[in-house]
């Protein structure tokens, strides 16, 4: 187990910020995560992934152990369907392409997102219609304290929108170590509901798209909107959309007509959080290093040495400004740490 003293993690964050750790340990195997936490216990230990989901607003005065857990295995497989197992440091969209390579189908909507695949259930990652849990089977985890591996069920993760229950209930207190994913082999239900996909498909001139044509319109909508983190750091949406009751949404929509909105249920309305942001007049601006990303307002960007303070400044300031223009609370996506 070697272990890193002072070291810098801009390059294990995708908002690229020059944070320090303390102590710094790269774990490759199960059985060495099993020792570190052993080595550690009683000790607060910080976990890191992918660093795609955070904003590190300080140095980290502790142990950080990043899971870089490799490899991808076939558990089950018939004609149809194959049951594939993903260690958790396997990088997300690196497993998208394996798919597509291989022909399996379930996760192209879920192309160019960033960070690794044992956080991915954390928040149960979505984009154009497609969340894990839909094709998500189980998950093994470590618990930090006893070291005890223990598998979660689909049922057990308590998974809803950009929510699990490694985010509430059991909030740190378990390491994703591989995740069991179940996707098609024939037959791919392709998700292409979405406006924008099916425009895309539709320019492009295919009319009988396959998962890579899909895989491949997620990717251009996404680069035509979302910053690439290698070159302008962020951490994809920094905001959850609001979703109001349906009292909230007639209230809202007799003050803003215009507004976009999906309904989620009879009683559930979500409101983009970018429209808001853009409408409060954040779209685009900038304040020092930290900005405001100018096609997609949900996004804030580091042009180069912003602070996480500095960001996390800018989102408050943000949120101050809409809630007091649409009386609206919006809710950080990222992990603030
Ligand atoms: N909009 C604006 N101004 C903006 C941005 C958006 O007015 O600057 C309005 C537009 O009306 C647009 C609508 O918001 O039609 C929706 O925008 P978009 O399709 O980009 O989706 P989103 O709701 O902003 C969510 C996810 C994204 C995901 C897309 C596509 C959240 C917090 N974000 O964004 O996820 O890629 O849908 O499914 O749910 C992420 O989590 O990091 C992420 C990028």
């Amino acid at each position: 187990m070697k272990v890193e003293k002072n070291k810098s993690l801009r390059s294990y964050n995708t908002f690229g910020i020059d944070a320090k750790a303390a102590e710094f340990i790269s774990v490759d195997s199960v059985a060495t995560l099993k020792q570190v936490l052993e080595h550690y216990k009683g000790e607060d230990i910080f976990i890191l992934g992918g660093g795609s989901n955070m904003l590190l607003t300080d140095d980290i005065n502790r142990t950080v152990v990043h899971i870089n857990l490799k490899g991808i295995s076939v558990v089950s497989e018939d004609k149809n369907e194959v049951v594939l197992k993903v260690m958790a440091g396997e990088n997300w969209h690196e497993l998208v392409l394996y798919c597509l390579e291989h022909n399996y189908g379930g996760i192209e909507n879920l192309s160019l997102i960033p960070g690794n695949t044992g956080t991915a259930p954390i928040q149960n990652i979505g984009a154009y219609g497609v969340e894990l849990k839909d094709v998500f089977v189980s998950c093994e985890a470590i618990s930090v304290v006893a070291g005890e591996l223990r598998s979660f069920s689909l049922e057990d993760c308590k998974f809803a929108y950009r929510d699990s229950i490694f985010k509430t209930r059991l909030k740190g207190e378990y390491i994703i170590t591989s995740v069991n994913l179940r996707l098609t082999k024939t037959d791919h239900r392709l998700n292409i509901s979405y406006g924008a996909i099916s425009d895309v498909l539709e320019e492009k001139g295919i009319s009988q798209p396959d998962i890579r044509d899909v895989s491949e319109a997620v990717i251009q909508i996404r680069q035509s909107k979302l910053p690439d983190p290698e070159k302008l750091g962020n951490s994809g949406s920094f905001f959850k959309n609001p979703v109001l009751t349906s009292e909230e949404f007639q209230a809202f929509r007799k003050n803003h007509p215009n507004a976009p909105y999906y309904e989620v249920s009879p009683t559930e309305f979500k409101i983009p959080a970018g429209w808001l942001i853009e409408q409060a007049g954040f779209k685009g601006k900038r304040f020092g290093d930290a900005g405001v990303h100018d096609k997609q307002a949900l996004v804030l960007v580091n042009f180069g040495s912003a602070t996480g303070k500095e960001i996390w400044e800018l989102a408050l300031k943000i949120q101050k400004k809409v809630k007091d223009s649409f009386g609206i609370y919006i809710e950080p996506e990222v992990n603030i740490v």
